[in-house]
């Protein structure tokens, strides 16, 4: 039989988990040797063929196992074919925990932005219960999502009468609630 291809995952709700298990049975029905694995409980590369590695993405950042995974194997996946996945909102309704953890996690982060997703966060809660007739406590969060906003064009005084471009960058930010099912 061939080396196995391992699918790793890291997860917090279980939908990475939920997506890792579909790719490797859709290996296996391929004939495809394939084991399947949260990213944190894999002791050694040994025998793999190749790597599939999935995280959700909290506030722009991939979830801590699978940077961890990165780092622990840096070496063995050098010389091993590496694919990996990026998990972000989906639509169906998630676990009731997501909501209220969302709120805790934003009130903890001590990046800056944090603070503008928190604000934005409950001005979507209030105008749901405001607007919509909607109970606070029954939302769940539909969609998250941050792009690209305009870009503000400054310049920066430097010696001999020269001046150095500043792209003061800004993001337009969406969170989407929605009644739970
Ligand atoms: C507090 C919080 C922050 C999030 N931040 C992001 C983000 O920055 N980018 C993104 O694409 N998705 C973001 N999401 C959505 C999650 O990545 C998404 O729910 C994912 O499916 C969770 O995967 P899991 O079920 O495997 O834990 C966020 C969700 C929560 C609750």
């Amino acid at each position: 039989m061939s080396a196995p291809i391992l699918v790793a995952y890291a997860t917090r709700y279980g939908s990475t988990a939920e997506v890792a298990q579909f790719i490797a049975s859709t290996l296996e029905s391929r004939g495809i040797s394939t084991l399947c694995q949260p990213a944190r409980e894999v002791k050694s590369l040994q025998g793999i063929q190749a790597v599939v590695l999935g995280a959700p993405l909290f506030m722009f950042h991939w979830h801590k196992d699978a940077l961890r995974f990165l780092d622990r194997f840096r070496a063995d996946l050098q010389s091993i074919p590496t694919a990996a996945f990026a998990l972000g909102p989906t639509t169906e309704p998630r676990s009731e925990k997501e909501w209220t953890d969302a709120r805790a996690i934003l009130a903890h982060t001590p990046r800056h932005v944090a603070r503008d997703w928190s604000k934005l966060l409950e001005s979507a809660v209030a105008n749901a219960e405001n607007n919509h007739e909607l109970v606070g406590d029954e939302l769940h969060i539909v969609t998250v999502k941050a792009d690209e906003g305009p870009t503000l064009k400054r310049f920066q005084p430097r010696a001999m009468g020269r001046a150095t471009k500043i792209r003061k960058r800004t993001s337009h930010l969406t969170i989407t609630l929605g009644p739970k099912e």
